[in-house]
């Protein structure tokens, strides 16, 4: 346990750091394992306030590890850990530097405040692969950034820079990357001396009726694990890992 997590705790903050810095921080089951009984713990200490989640290395995370993905039931664990951040019930905190891809990104629209470095990149290159969005993020991404930005990053697979996602509303601000994890600490330690009653009223009155986002999560999740058996998403998957373009046209029938 805990192999490609640091999880560290100070002041009533739980930080986790995704520490897997030569593969740019994609995460293995193992990953999201720790990550969501980090979270399970984090949700039942009446000493633990906050959490904040943050990368080590020039990538935030590189989504999925693909090829642990692709191994049976590799996709259970990123599901899990989905829904388990998506039903926590306290505030996250995240600090973001260099490449969020996919559920790098995604993970992102469940937490309260992000801070991103000025090199932070967003990518939810979802469709690339041959699959569908995940973590509600078909949802969650239009209302929050807009359709027709949220359509250039989910149809196109487009990235989105630090300032433009500054701008749209993905991220609360960007910090300079020298200071970036000791901000995102600092509003983690502000957050833990908030009056906690109200601070959980207010958090679920933002979050709203979660009825609709989970069962969007629930379809996501179907859809991708059957489009991850599709010819084009095995032809992408086998691509990346051969170091090679996908070539869609030669891919046949699942
Ligand atoms: N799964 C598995 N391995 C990954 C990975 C992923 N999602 N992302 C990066 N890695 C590995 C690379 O294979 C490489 O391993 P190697 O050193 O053994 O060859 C290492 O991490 C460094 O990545 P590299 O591609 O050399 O770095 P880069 O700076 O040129 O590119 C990315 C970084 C993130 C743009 C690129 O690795 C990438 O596109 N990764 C896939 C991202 C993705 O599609 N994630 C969504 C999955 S649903």
């Amino acid at each position: 346990m805990g192999e490609g997590i640091e999880v560290s705790e100070a002041g009533g903050v739980i930080e986790l750091r995704l520490d897997r810095a030569d593969k740019k921080n994609a995460l293995t089951a193992a990953m999201y394992h720790t990550l969501t009984a980090a979270l399970a713990e984090a949700s039942t200490r009446a000493d633990v306030d906050a959490v904040l989640i943050a990368g080590n290395g020039d990538a935030f995370c590189a989504g999925n590890d693909i090829k642990d993905f692709l191994a049976p039931g590799g996709g259970e664990a990123a599901f899990e850990f989905i829904r388990a951040i998506a039903a926590f019930d306290k505030p996250l905190v995240a600090a973001v530097q260099g490449l969020a891809v996919g559920v790098g990104t995604t993970m992102l629209l469940h937490c309260d405040l992000v801070y991103a470095a000025p090199d932070a990149r967003f990518v939810m290159p979802f469709v690339n692969l041959g699959i569908v969005p995940e973590a509600g993020s078909s949802l969650l991404l239009p209302a929050r950034i807009g359709h027709a930005k949220a359509a250039a990053m989910l149809l196109l697979g487009e990235p989105m820079d630090a300032a433009s996602a500054e701008a749209s509303g993905l991220v609360t601000a960007i910090v300079p990357a020298e200071k970036l994890l000791d901000h995102a600490r600092a509003k983690a330690i502000a957050l833990t001396q908030r009056p906690p009653e109200a601070l959980a009223h207010t958090r679920r009155l933002m979050k709203g009726d979660t009825a609709a986002l989970s069962e969007r999560i629930d379809v996501e999740s179907g859809l991708f694990q059957q489009c991850m058996q599709s010819a084009e998403a095995r032809e992408a998957f086998m691509a990346f890992l051969e170091k090679r373009p996908p070539n869609f046209r030669r891919a046949g029938p699942a």
